[in-house]
């Protein structure tokens, strides 16, 4: 999907059921790691927040980041009118725009397979980590493309190879990465599954 998709999208998003459900395995995966209310983190890629505001409240501040601004206008008027204290939304590019705010964790759940340079993103998330930081990245693993079907307008990657996601992060100068498929979406219209992957490390 491209961004003015998304942007479309943005209002119906949380009423398909699928994408409410590989959210809450994408944060109950991450909620795995030694979160706590001092970390300062950084979600990539939002949406609609489903993932983001599950883990907000194990957390001191969450930026909240999207390239959508009908992604972000969902996500705001949740976080009005849930009385979310310590959540910010912000609309950004990192391989655009100057974003320099350091944080102990970033994560982005499904938002990688829409971004073409793949190492370009791993290298700015790194670079936004504060030394011991964790980046957490969920997404598809490898496909045959039938995932999105014929509509894949924004679409850079059919998924990923875990492994060599994590040989990136390795050069990127992560450490602790460890990979897990943690979720498997069935898609009956497609008699599939396509299975998704947790991939984590630890800034040096
Ligand atoms: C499939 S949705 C996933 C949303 C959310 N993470 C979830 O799991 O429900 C992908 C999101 O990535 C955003 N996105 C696409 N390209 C982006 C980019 N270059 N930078 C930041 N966000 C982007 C889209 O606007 C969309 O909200």
């Amino acid at each position: 999907m491209s961004t003015r998709k998304f942007d479309q999208a943005a209002a119906g998003w949380d009423g398909k059921s699928r994408r409410v459900e590989v959210a809450s395995k994408i944060s109950a995966a991450i909620a795995n790691l030694p979160l706590h209310k001092k970390i300062n983190g950084m979600e990539y890629g939002c949406g609609t927040g489903l993932v983001g505001l599950a883990l907000a409240p194990t957390l001191g501040h969450l930026t909240v980041i999207d390239t959508s601004q009908g992604m972000l206008d969902v996500v705001r008027e949740k976080i009005e009118s849930q009385n979310i204290s310590n959540v910010t939304a912000q609309c950004c590019d990192l391989l655009r725009d100057n974003y320099t705010q350091k944080h102990d964790l970033i994560f982005s759940a499904m938002t990688l397979h829409h971004i073409k340079d793949t190492q370009g993103l791993l290298q700015r998330f790194t670079a936004l980590l504060n030394p011991g930081g964790y980046l957490a990245l969920a997404d598809l693993v490898t496909e045959d493309g039938s995932f999105h079907g014929p509509d894949a307008e924004g679409i850079m990657h059919h998924g990923f190879d875990p492994h060599k996601l994590a040989d990136l992060l390795t050069d990127s100068g992560m450490t602790d990465i460890k990979s897990e498929i943690i979720h498997s979406i069935d898609k009956e219209e497609n008699n599939k599954e396509y299975p998704v992957f947790l991939l984590t490390g630890r800034k040096a």
